[in-house]
């Protein structure tokens, strides 16, 4: 199973930023516990601060991965272009977040692309991601 994780604007600096809010473990790290745990998958990751770069990877592998997992950052809350993109593809994308978007401010309660996803997992941390992982297995 190929798996690609996409993660957007301001994810680089996971461990760093707001850790109330975030955590202070690396991607990078959670990464490698990640795909010690599921050998059989293949994980791809990539990281982009900008719009258009996150919208060339899902072009890039929606027609032949079996699923993405992507945490736009706030973009999901503004990107009608990733939404379009989304929808373009074949390969199912479920949105993760790590904070509960829920629980804070309104503008985060808005997703543009969860209606073209086929779930979305918000407010686990970083296990989020796992969840979203468990659920293409
Ligand atoms: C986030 C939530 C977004 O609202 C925010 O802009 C982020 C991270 C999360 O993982 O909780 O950058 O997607």
């Amino acid at each position: 199973m190929k798996i690609q994780i996409i993660n957007g604007p301001n994810l680089n600096l996971l461990g760093i930023r707001e850790k109330s809010i975030y955590g202070d473990k690396g991607f990078e790290s959670f990464l490698e516990e990640l795909r010690a745990k599921y050998p059989a998958v293949e994980m791809e990751y990539f990281q982009s601060n900008t719009e258009g770069e996150i919208i060339n990877k899902l072009h890039e592998v929606g027609f032949s991965y079996d699923g993405v997992i992507m945490n736009a950052g706030a973009y999901t809350h503004t990107s009608i272009a990733i939404a379009d993109a989304i929808a373009g593809i074949n390969t199912p994308v479920i949105e993760v977040h790590i904070s509960n978007v829920y629980a804070r401010e309104e503008f985060r309660h808005t997703s543009r692309m969860a209606k073209n996803c086929k779930g979305v997992i918000t407010g686990f941390g970083l296990q989020s991601y796992r969840l979203a992982l468990e659920s293409f297995l």
